[in-house]
């Protein structure tokens, strides 16, 4: 099977062409000249007109947590229907994080995330692991993990005590055996122990809002944490460090020192945190702000926290956008945390909108097209060794969206919404810009407004090495 998708605009991390991408199969074969398929007599089995539209490499979130069983309850969003989700926003891979906590094995963990996402999944996917219990059984597992299943990132916590919570021992061994390996630590950077006795003071006041999830989440505890995992990075190695969900300047502060000494450090932030803040939506009336309770806490506007993620993303500071999409409903998840902000599950979900979100930074100056490409698409793929993604060349995989830069996007559970959730945390957002065409290895799954892929179409990644620095 051939596909043709012609006359559009061909993006990429450094530039943009007129040109059509001839597609044989799963993968691209060529990218011709405008009219060369004609001249050269190709006659494709199909066609997608991208005329006046951009033609980039398919999303890629490197951060999602489908089915995640988190604050008493469970992610609302199914690999099913997040994937599907994810797709409708043109994002054709995801890489989703299997969970193991203290005392579990690590092995078993990765199977119970494969079987739930085995056969469910509309797009491609890969897995992190989650090691929540760093010890000599899981430290032997994270090795076996990188040489055998195509996993070469972990997440640590220096959160939440007593759930994922690592002590800086822990974290310093599972540093240097993925120094070793040459893989990947992501880390969760707050200071968990810290924030409990924060957060325990805030409730004896009686303060129970969701707004004190932030207060007492302060950035001091996130730049704080950032800093130690940069220097137990340093310790073991200059072992490759990737920051998550990072929302306070103050961190990114950090973050760019520690590239500036030349350390291996790299930073993601998220749409909510250059969108979304404390005063206009956390701080929202009743319980309205335990929609965007999430850790990182979503910070002060007038801090101007969001206007630094900005300049950080601008100057790759911040390397990636990524979702940490984890949709929980208000209803009977939220709900959790009536009378009290600790108990409210932490999590927004946003996998269908970055692509929109982020192209909105295009049109109002804050990025170029060619970087909402880089920090979307591109980067995240070469940072997570999805080797054949993020690019349209000759050999990748076709993973394609076609944007109509002139369609118009609004977003809300009443007008654009596929996530599993009882409201958005976007809702009543309009972006210019559209999701006109996605393709998935060559197939198309979402056209004309429809979803037209298939739940299964979607294969485990297996990933290599991160190839950003080499
Ligand atoms: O609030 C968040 N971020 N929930 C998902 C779990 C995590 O820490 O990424
Ligand atoms: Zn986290
Ligand atoms: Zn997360």
């Amino acid at each position: 099977m051939t596909v043709l998708v012609q006359n559009g605009t061909i993006l990429s991390a450094t530039g943009r062409r007129a040109g059509d991408v001839l597609i044989d199969g799963e993968s691209i074969a060529a990218i011709l000249a405008p009219g060369q398929a004609d001249a050269l007599g190709i006659a494709p089995d199909q066609k997608v007109d991208a005329t006046d539209k951009y033609v980039l490499p398919g999303g890629i979130d490197v951060h999602t947590h489908m089915q995640l069983p988190f604050g008493g309850t469970e992610a609302s969003d199914t690999f099913e229907t997040g994937t599907i989700a994810a797709a409708w926003g043109g994002v054709t891979t995801i890489v989703d994080f299997a969970v193991q906590s203290a005392g579990q094995n690590v092995h078993e963990c990765l199977a119970e995330w494969h079987e739930k996402a085995d056969g469910n999944c509309a797009i491609d996917y890969g897995f992190h692991q989650i090691i929540g219990g760093v010890d000599e059984e899981s430290l032997k597992a994270m090795t076996y993990l990188v040489d055998n299943e195509g996993i070469t990132s972990f997440k640590l916590f220096m959160a939440y005590p007593g759930v994922f919570y690592s002590d800086d021992g822990q974290i310093l061994r599972a540093m240097q055996n993925a120094s070793e390996t040459g893989s990947m630590i992501m880390m969760h950077a707050e200071n968990g122990i810290a924030i409990d006795v924060l957060v325990a003071q805030a409730l004896a006041r009686g303060e129970t809002d969701p707004k004190h999830h932030s207060f007492t989440r302060p950035a001091e505890m996130e730049s704080e944490a950032t800093h130690r995992a940069i220097q137990l990075s340093k310790i073991a190695g200059n072992v490759p460090l990737y920051i998550v969900h990072m929302s306070a300047a103050q961190a990114l502060k950090e973050v760019a020192a520690a590239q500036h000494e030349g350390l291996n450090v790299f930073a993601e932030t998220c749409p909510q945190y250059l969108y979304l803040s404390l005063e206009e939506h956390l701080s929202q009336p009743g319980f309205e702000g335990a929609k965007w309770v999430c850790s990182t806490p979503l910070r002060s506007h007038h801090e101007g926290h969001q206007r630094d993620l900005w300049k950080g993303l601008r100057m790759n500071e911040l390397a990636v956008v990524s979702t940490d999409h984890c949709p929980f409903c208000m209803k009977e998840q939220k709900e959790l945390g009536v009378g009290d902000f600790s108990k409210i599950p932490n999590g927004i979900g946003g996998v269908e909108h970055r692509m929109e979100l982020l192209y909105q930074g295009v049109v109002t100056g804050e990025l170029t097209l060619e970087r909402w490409v880089e920090t979307c698409s591109t980067t995240p793929a070469r940072m997570f060794g999805l080797d054949k993604k993020g690019v349209i060349e000759p050999g990748a995989d076709a993973d394609i969206l076609v944007w109509d830069p002139n369609g118009h996007t609004k977003i809300g559970i009443d007008d654009k919404h596929h996530m599993n959730m009882d409201h958005s945390a976007y809702e009543g957002f309009e972006v210019d810009g559209k999701v006109d065409t996605v393709l998935s290895r060559g197939t198309v799954v979402v056209e004309n407004d429809e979803f037209i892929g298939r739940p299964g179409h979607g294969r485990y990644v297996k990933r290599g090495l991160s190839t950003y620095l080499n």
